[in-house]
C-alpha cells in the first residue's frame, strides 16, 4: 500500500554508525511503565551533530537470547544494537521508538481521524503476522499491550520479553494450544484490539482466524481454538 504523502518519513539524519562511536550519554530519562517499575531511557550522541535515543535496559540471558531468536524468525522484536556487561549485569541498548500506546494517544488528542485509522489498519495487519510467526514457533511473548509495543517507520515492534515463554506445543490438541498462548490473545484481545481499537466482537475475531490459520493443525482444531479465544473475550472484564 503506497502511503498519503504527508504520512511518507522523512528522515532527519542519517542513520547513525553505532559500531564506530562510543555513545556518549547526553541526557537520561526515566520511561515509566504501567508495571511502575522504571527503565531509563538514555540519550546517546553518535557522531557530532546527529543523535537519537536508545533504551538502556539489563536483561537476563534468556531474555536476550529469546530476542535474537526472533529477529531471526523475523520478528520485529526490539533491537539491540549494543551491549555489554556491567557489574555481571547485561546491558543492552535498543533502538528506541514510540509505544503504540502514546502515538494512539497523541493522535486522538489532536484528533487526527485519518492519521488513527491508518495507524490501526497497519498495526493490525502486522500483528497478525508478528503474533503467528512467534507462535508456530511455540513462543508465547506473555503481555502484548499496547505499552509492550512500538510503533516506528509504520512497523508495529515487540519489546518487553520478561514474559516471554518458549512452549511445547501439541498442535493436535486445541485446549493445550489455546492455553498455551491464552495471555497472548487476553492482552491483545481486551487490551489493545477493544480498548485501543474500539474493535467489537466481530473483528476480533477476524483478526485471531488469521492469526489461528497460520497454525500447523487441523481446520478442526483451528476452529475449536478460534471458540475458546471467543468465550474468553466476552467474559473479559475489559
Ligand atoms: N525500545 C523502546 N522504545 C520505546 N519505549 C520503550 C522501549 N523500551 C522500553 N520502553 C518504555 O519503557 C517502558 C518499560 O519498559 P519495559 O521493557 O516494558 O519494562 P517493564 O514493563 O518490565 O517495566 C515501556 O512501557 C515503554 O514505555
Ligand atoms: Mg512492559
Amino acid at each position: 500500500m503506497k502511503l498519503p504523502r504527508f504520512l511518507q518519513i522523512k528522515r532527519k539524519y542519517a542513520k547513525p554508525e553505532i559500531k564506530t562511536h562510543t555513545p556518549e550519554p547526553i541526557g537520561n530519562k526515566v520511561a515509566r511503565s504501567p508495571s511502575g517499575k522504571g527503565t531509563y531511557r538514555t540519550r546517546f550522541q553518535i557522531g557530532k551533530k546527529k543523535h537519537t535515543w536508545f533504551m538502556r535496559n539489563i536483561l537476563s540471558q534468556e531474555q536476550l537470547e529469546m530476542i535474537q531468536k526472533l529477529r531471526k524468525l523475523g520478528v520485529n522484536a526490539e533491537k539491540p544494537v549494543f551491549e555489554k556487561t556491567i557489574g555481571g549485569n547485561i546491558t543492552v541498548f535498543y533502538e528506541h521508538g514510540e509505544t503504540l500506546h502514546t502515538v494512539l494517544k497523541k493522535l486522538v488528542d489532536k484528533k487526527k481521524k485519518t492519521q488513527w485509522k491508518i495507524v490501526k489498519k497497519l498495526a493490525l495487519r502486522q500483528l497478525a503476522k508478528e503474533l503467528a510467526k512467534m507462535h508456530c514457533e511455540g513462543i508465547e511473548h506473555g503481555h502484548p499491550h499496547s505499552h509492550n509495543l512500538t510503533w516506528k517507520r509504520f512497523r508495529i515492534g515487540l519489546i518487553d520479553f520478561s514474559k516471554a515463554i518458549q512452549r511445547q506445543i501439541n498442535w493436535s490438541d486445541a485446549n493445550s494450544t489455546y492455553s498455551s498462548f491464552r495471555d497472548d490473545y487476553h492482552y491483545l484481545g481486551s487490551r489493545v484490539l477493544k480498548f485501543e481499537f474500539g474493535m467489537k466482537l466481530k473483528e476480533v475475531r477476524e483478526f485471531f482466524q488469521k492469526v489461528v490459520n497460520n497454525y500447523p493443525c487441523t481446520e478442526q482444531v483451528k476452529q475449536k481454538i478460534l471458540e475458546q479465544i471467543t468465550e474468553d473475550f466476552q467474559r473479559a472484564k475489559y
